[in-house]
């Protein structure tokens, strides 16, 4: 996810000089500095000093680590924030509250939730603003994420339903192309080739909904003639109840992320 940011923002016009990136193996330093020219790539991150040496003079800090982790890397360089310095986490399931605990009073904190398609540019990515972030600062961090997708401003009691929408949503995209695929299978065909019909028909509907002010359901009944052979498929679907499958789906995350959450806090 950190690295779909960070050829986000490249990608944006963000100067490589003017990134630094942390992370634990030096053979992943060494991944990162090869693929994106012009960072700063530290490995050592247990290294106290590392992580406090790149947050130093830094006006923007993104916070990458496993949620587990978050409240003690904010704790680690909180010494080193200058007083504006823009703090914004990435971590799933991490309150702006256990955010704002862990950093200096006053500090400008921004939770984000981001998707997987931001390393294509094509991620959703969320901000709520934490207590002491100005507009300004908001408008800042906005900016830089735009690179990676489409930016929403959320107010933090949505994370958990947008996360279940879109932070989850690749992955049910994808286990809607393995259930085609399978489907195909079923129907005769080899799973090869209906894995392959499978992935580029979804990907290919991506790239229709990708077009600016693309209506899913406009879309979805201009493949349905009437009496025919989508109508028939989509039929089956509703009187299974497809539909109130993926919201149950959808609030189980919900849910699961708020039970994270209180277990981190
Ligand atoms: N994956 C998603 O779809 C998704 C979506 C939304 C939000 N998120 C959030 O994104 C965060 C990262 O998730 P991920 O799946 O990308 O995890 P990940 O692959 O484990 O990435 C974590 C990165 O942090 C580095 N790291 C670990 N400890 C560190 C420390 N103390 N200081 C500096 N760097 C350190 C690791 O270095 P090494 O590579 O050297 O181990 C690794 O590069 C999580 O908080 C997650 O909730 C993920």
């Amino acid at each position: 996810m950190n690295e779909a940011i960070l050829g986000g923002l490249i990608a944006g016009g963000t100067d490589p000089a003017d990134i630094v990136a942390t992370v634990r193996r030096a053979e992943r330093a060494d991944q990162l500095a090869k693929r994106h020219h012009g960072i700063t790539a530290i490995a050592g991150a247990e290294e106290p000093d590392n992580n406090r040496q790149a947050a130093t003079g830094s006006g923007v800090v993104i916070l990458g680590v496993k949620p587990v982790g978050i409240a003690d890397l904010a704790r680690e360089i909180g010494g080193s924030l200058a007083p504006d310095t823009i703090v914004i986490s990435v971590a799933a399931a991490v309150s702006l509250e256990q955010l704002e605990a862990a950093l200096p009073a006053g500090q400008p904190v921004i939770r984000s939730m981001p998707n997987t398609p931001a390393q294509l540019g094509r991620g959703v990515i969320s901000v709520s603003a934490g207590t002491h972030c100005s507009p300004a600062q908001l408008q800042l961090a906005k900016d830089l994420l735009a690179s990676a997708g489409t930016v929403v401003e959320i107010p933090e009691d949505q994370v958990d339903a947008l996360s279940a929408i879109s932070g989850s949503g690749p992955a049910y995209a994808f286990y809607l192309v393995e259930a085609m695929a399978d489907a195909g299978v079923e129907l005769g065909l080899d799973r090869e080739l209906s894995l392959l019909i499978a992935r580029e028909t979804v990907a290919g509907a991506g790239f229709m909904l990708a077009e600016a002010g693309a209506d899913p359901t406009a879309l979805r009944k201009s493949v349905t003639s009437p009496n025919g052979t989508t109508e028939r498929a989509i039929a089956t679907f509703d009187a299974r109840g497809l539909p109130s499958i993926i919201a149950d789906g959808a609030r189980a995350a919900a849910e699961r992320a708020a039970e994270i959450t209180k277990q981190l806090g």
